[in-house]
């Protein structure tokens, strides 16, 4: 079922318990990308807390530089601005913080459970089923807000996936064998996301790094870290106090890494 742009954004207004998310809320037909809509908002003096939710996009953006498939009708795609007391290298944090909200939101609706990958994709059975692109935007050199953007894989069909997409992503209609409403998914990311948040501001990153972890299967797994041209490969072992992924390289020696992309290599 389509949105009803309108009353389902009152809709979202009115059943949300929120502190800071959900100042205003909008919904669009369609739109390139809602993090870009959500910049522009900003820059035209947008509050914390504004939240656009798109049917579909047109230049739907993912990490890495990469598009995100966003047809109408299946998908959740929504941005929600966050102005915290920031530092540009605290944006790791709130790249894990939007994960472990997003990973509690996919276990609401799947009874297999999720597992994140660094930094925060959500996995069910080792294939997508969600993403997050955060962005920090930066007036005169200092920040100026926060964009968590995220798609939901929720009502799609296996071959609604295009060809290069069907091994490596999955929804929550093909693991549930059922719809799922994307309006209820909405609100549950928005309160967990509100809640980490919460929590975030008064006790600092450590309760979000816990999290992190025990909502992921990849430590003691062997992995590949990609970053440019360069592969490293060994044991991912743990999120260190910043949230860097700790890494046992095949070598024995320790490294960290603040970025990359990691793949599970086969056990020998
Ligand atoms: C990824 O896993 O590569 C991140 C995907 C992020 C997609 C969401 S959909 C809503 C928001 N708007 C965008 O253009 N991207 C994010």
């Amino acid at each position: 079922m389509p949105y009803d742009c309108e009353s389902d954004a009152a809709n979202i207004l009115e059943n949300l318990n929120c502190a800071h998310i959900g100042s205003v809320v909008v919904f669009l037909p369609e739109i390139d990308s809602t993090n870009n809509l959500v910049k522009t908002y900003l820059a035209n003096g947008a509050d914390e807390g504004l939240v656009v939710v798109a049917e579909s996009q047109t230049g739907g953006r993912g990490r890495m530089g990469r598009a995100w498939h966003s047809p109408p009708e299946v998908g959740v795609y929504l941005s929600v601005l966050l102005k915290p007391p920031i530092e540009p290298d605290h944006l790791p944090h709130f790249t894990l913080l939007a994960g472990v909200a997003a990973v509690l939101t996919v276990n609401e609706f799947s009874h297999p459970p999720a597992s994140l990958k660094w930094p925060n994709d959500v996995l069910i059975h080792g294939k997508k089923v969600c993403g997050l692109l955060c962005e920090l935007t930066q007036n005169q050199g200092e920040p100026s807000g926060l964009i968590i953007g995220i798609g939901f894989n929720v009502n799609h069909l296996p071959d609604q996936f295009p060809e290069d997409l069907k091994n490596t992503a999955t929804s929550l209609r093909v693991i549930n064998s059922c719809q799922t409403d994307r309006l209820a998914v909405i609100r549950s990311f928005l309160m967990n996301l509100d809640h980490e948040y919460q929590i975030y501001l008064k006790e600092g990153p450590r309760p979000m790094i816990e999290k992190w972890g025990l909502n992921t299967d990849l430590f003691g797994k062997k992995v590949a870290i990609t970053r440019g041209p360069d592969i490293t490969t060994g044991t991912a072992m743990r999120l260190d106090e910043s949230g860097r992924l700790v890494l046992r390289r095949d070598d024995g020696h320790e490294e960290t890494f603040d970025s990359g992309e990691v793949t599970l290599r086969m056990s020998t």
